[in-house]
């Protein structure tokens, strides 16, 4: 736990310093990118390394972002010709329908598509993240007003939305804003208010996962998935709820989002143990043997630099520093320092870590994920100047 007086001590990157950060980072993608060209890294690294899947996670968009991210810094055309390849990868996934029953399409299609699209014009790129759209949009129950997360239509096991599918629905904005079609950013805007009524407590800690009644659609209760019991504040839930929350204020300019952002933002940052380096689950704090989640802290980074572009001077100010510190405290506690550690970027994510309480394996613990080098990219891409985001 800490006051904000106390977490305005910790020192900010130095000027130049995510230059620099950014310059490394994107010499690591390019690096790997031979081994992940045609196949893309598993959503977690085990020992410290990547294995090779096909397209079929809810993550290979994390390593697509990367290398789109990686050619903006750096113009090398290896990465531009990676990532017109993996448009093609994506088209080819959402027209099959491979492993595209889920509703992490913004995840998948946002930072590859999207991405492509403001980058290069590819109108392939446009036409896979408006299938995406659509196939996302068709996940919407009228019951309960949400988009379905996880499993077959209306089974009353899986009647209910997560907090991560905050993430998913600036491609439904995007969509709209591209087709001039305002039902995608209906049925976004729709979910995000069912979500933000019913997945944050009080306290202003967040649920992982909120089932509805499929008969009537009556909200039912928070459950966890992925974090240590119902009742705790999963770390990464809470970051997916701040950038969240960012992401739709930046799209609908609705006040309530920046009220919700500025609370569950508090509550993350009053959370934080000595070394900024969030644990996997807000039940542990200094002094715990559980792991850490670095990827829940560039998250929150990204959400904290998303919301500055949108506030007064002052406040701008004040979230831009504590994104600052959270990025220096990654770079110093979780920053791969060779290839021979690692072929992931940063260190200590967890991606799910069984509990007494929870219903997951333990997959990615104390390891790389996907996710956290790419928005560790993203934060420090932010964070050394403007940048046409690939969400909105
Ligand atoms: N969206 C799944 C996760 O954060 O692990």
């Amino acid at each position: 736990m800490q006051t904000i007086e106390q977490l305005k001590n910790y020192p900010q990157l130095a000027p130049g310093e995510a230059e620099g950060l950014l310059n490394r980072t994107a010499g690591m993608v390019l690096e790997n990118l031979g081994t992940f060209t045609d196949v893309f890294p598993h959503a977690h690294s085990e020992g410290g390394f990547y294995k090779a899947i096909d397209n079929v996670e809810w993550t290979t968009g994390f390593w697509t972002g990367e290398i789109w991210l990686a050619y903006e810094k750096t113009g090398d055309p290896r990465l531009l010709a990676a990532g017109e390849k993996h448009v093609q990868s994506f088209l080819h996934r959402i027209e099959n329908r491979i492993a595209v029953d889920h509703h992490d399409m913004g995840f998948l299609y946002s930072l590859s598509c999207v991405a492509a699209y403001k980058l290069t014009g590819s109108e392939d790129a446009k036409r896979a993240a408006l299938s995406a759209a659509k196939n996302l949009i068709d996940r919407f129950h009228e019951k309960g007003e949400f988009i379905q997360a996880w499993g077959e239509m209306g089974a009353p096991d899986n009647y209910r939305l997560i907090i991560d599918c905050l993430l998913n629905i600036p491609l439904l904005y995007w969509a709209s804003e591209v087709t001039g079609d305002p039902v995608y950013g209906d049925i976004g805007r729709r979910h995000v208010k069912t979500a933000m009524q019913y997945i944050i407590r009080e306290d202003h800690s967040t649920y992982h996962t909120f089932f509805f009644d499929p008969e009537t659609g009556a909200p039912l209760k928070g459950v966890t998935h992925q974090g240590y019991r119902d009742g705790s504040a999963w770390a990464r839930g809470q970051a997916w709820g701040i950038y969240g929350a960012a992401l739709s204020y930046g799209a609908l300019k609705d006040p309530a989002y920046l009220e919700i952002f500025e609370n569950l933002t508090d509550f993350f940052l009053r959370h934080l143990p000595q070394n900024l380096v969030p644990y996997w689950d807000f039940d542990f704090d200094d002094g715990s043997s559980e792991p850490r989640d670095s990827s829940s802290a560039a998250i929150t980074a990204c959400g904290m630099l998303e919301m500055a572009r949108h506030l007064p001077q002052e406040k701008a100010d004040y979230y831009t520093a504590m994104a600052s510190r959270l990025v220096k405290a990654l770079a110093e506690h979780c920053l791969v320092p060779s290839g021979e550690v690692s072929n992931g970027i940063l260190l200590h994510g967890t991606y799910c870590k069984s509990s007494p309480y929870n219903s997951c394996p333990d997959w990615g613990v104390d390891e790389c994920v996907t996710w956290g080098d790419y928005y560790f990219m993203e934060a420090l891409t932010r964070l050394k100047g403007d940048w046409n985001s690939y969400w909105l």
